[in-house]
Order: structure tokens, then sequence, then C-alpha cells
């Protein structure tokens, strides 16, 4: 399927989806957003899809923000629409685990975006923060609530009030990327971990998901709640039958002397 703005690929259950507009940093236009709307309805209906990962063309930024000349020109109405707001809650709701691949500049929407997904590798070179205040609005395609759930709210607003940029190795320190890596290596420490996720149990990880999103959003009586159901779910799949049986055989052949692996 052509896209203007990004590109979209899907090979061995995992998709990547490259923010593609490096003459503009990876801003975030309208055009971006209708291409990744589509590339969602792909994906979404794509059963193979086990992981996706998001990265930016370029290697100067994975997305330098919304496009600040379309921005400009909003009003009231069209901020009503929350069109980048909606975007990203539609990623942090896929059914897959998602991973930001950031090297450069994630500002803006761009840090939004990475933070509308599961996890964030970083490259070396990577600088993230919300100067929205800067140009006189607010971080608020999630920013002012994703920020603080991962940073804590202290950080968060330190980060907002000031607009500053928050390096690779801050990022990491204060909980923003999960792990950090040389810049030519970001894309395979994403597909790695992708992988890995991959090779699990599809239908655990998609309600691991769904109670470790539950509980972040609604608190510990309703997200411990979704976890039992989720729970009693998986007893009764094959999923769980076939992996548990897999593991027990294991055992079974194994030699006295053997080292069989834990099952992770
Ligand atoms: N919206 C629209 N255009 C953007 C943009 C954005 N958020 N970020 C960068 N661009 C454009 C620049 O206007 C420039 O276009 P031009 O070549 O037609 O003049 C091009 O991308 C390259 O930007 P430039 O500033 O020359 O690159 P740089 O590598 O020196 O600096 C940044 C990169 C990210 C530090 C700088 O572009 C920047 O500060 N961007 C705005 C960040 C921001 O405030 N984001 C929040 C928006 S709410």
């Amino acid at each position: 399927m052509p896209f203007d703005n990004i590109l979209c690929s899907v090979a061995g259950g995992i998709a990547h989806v490259v923010l593609h507009r490096p003459e503009k940093r990876n801003a975030i236009d309208q055009a971006m957003v209708d291409d990744l709307h589509r590339a969602l309805d792909g994906l979404e209906s794509d059963e193979s899809v086990r992981v996706l990962i998001i990265s930016g063309a370029g290697g100067r930024a994975f997305a330098a923000g919304a496009d600040i000349a379309q921005l400009r020109d909003r009003r009231a109405r069209e901020a009503l629409q929350i069109i980048n707001a909606r975007l990203f809650q539609r990623i942090e709701d896929l059914p897959f685990p998602t991973i930001a691949a950031i090297t450069g500049y994630a500002l803006g929407g761009g840090c939004e975006l990475a933070m509308s997904c599961d996890l964030r590798v970083a490259g070396r070179s990577a600088k993230l923060g919300q100067p929205e205040v800067g140009l006189g609005i607010i971080p608020a395609a999630g920013g002012t609530q994703r920020l603080p759930r991962l940073v804590g709210l202290g950080r968060a607003k330190e980060i907002v009030y000031t607009g500053r940029t928050v390096d690779a190795e801050e990022a990491e320190r204060i909980g923003l990327v999960n792990r950090v890596v040389d810049d030519e290596a970001v894309l395979a420490a994403a597909r790695e971990l992708a992988a890995r996720i991959a090779a699990q149990g599809a239908l655990a990880v998609r309600l691991a998901k769904v109670a470790l999103d539950t509980s972040s959003r609604t608190g510990h009586q309703t997200g411990a709640l979704v976890e039992q159901l989720a729970q009693a779910v998986l007893f009764d799949s094959q999923e769980k039958l076939d992996r548990m049986g897999a593991f027990l055989e294991r055992r079974q052949r194994r030699s006295p002397a053997g080292n069989e692996e834990p099952a992770e």
C-alpha cells in the first residue's frame, strides 16, 4: 500500500513503520497522521503481526514534533478534534506490543508518539523533550498524562515547564526509555526485543498488555480484576496447554545430567 510520509512493512511477525519525512526531521503533519491511520488499519487486521516497531528516517530525528506550520493555523475547533492525541491513543491501544526505536530528536509530538509505544529503545544521540510551552501551547497529545506515568510527576513537571531536552543517558536513568545503545544498533536492538516478545505466547502477551494498561489507567482494583479475568481466559487457552505440555515433555526427555533451560 503506497504512503506519502511513512514506510510500512511486515516480516516474520514484526511490523515496521518508518516516519519518512527526513527533510522536515519527520515532523508529524496531517498527511503522516492519515498515513499512520491507514497503516494501522492494515496491521490491526493482519493476524501475523506480533510486534510493531516505529522509527524515524534519516537518523537525525525520530520525529521533531507536530508540524509547526500546520499547528500555527489551527484554532480551538481543530484542537478539539484531538488529531494527534487520537492517533497516539490508537497506538497505545493496539492489541500487540509496540517499540519506538529512537535516534536523534523526539520532541513534542515525537516524544508523545514514542511514549504511546509500550517500549522505547534509544540511540546515544537521542534527545527527548516537550518544548510546547515555548511555543505557547502544552503537550496535549497525551504528554501531560504519559510523561508523569513514566518518570514521575516532579520530573514531568520540570521537563514540561522548562521545555528542556533530556539526553539518552538521563532518559534511561529516569525511565523515559528502556535501554540505550549505539545509534547504529538501535534498530537491531529493537528487532531483538521484538523477536523475543514474538516468541512468547501471543494471547498471553496481548492480555498482559491489557492488564498492565488497565492498572496504569484505572488503578489497582480494576487492574487486578482484569488480571484475574485475563488469567482465567489463558488457563482455558490452547496456547497454554501447548506451551506447558511442551515444557513438561522436554523435562521428561531430559537426561539426568542434562541442563534444561528454564521456561521463559
Ligand atoms: N514542524 C515543522 N517543521 C519542522 C519541525 C516541526 N516540528 N521541526 C523541524 N522542521 C523543519 C525545519 O523547519 C526545517 O525546514 P526547512 O529546511 O524547510 O527550513 C527542517 O525541518 C530541518 O530543521 P532544522 O531546524 O534545520 O534541523 P536541525 O537538525 O538543525 O534542528 C530541531 C532540529 C528538531 C532541533 C529543530 O528543527 C527544532 O527545534 N524543531 C522544532 C521542535 C519543536 O519545537 N517541536 C515541538 C512542536 S509542538
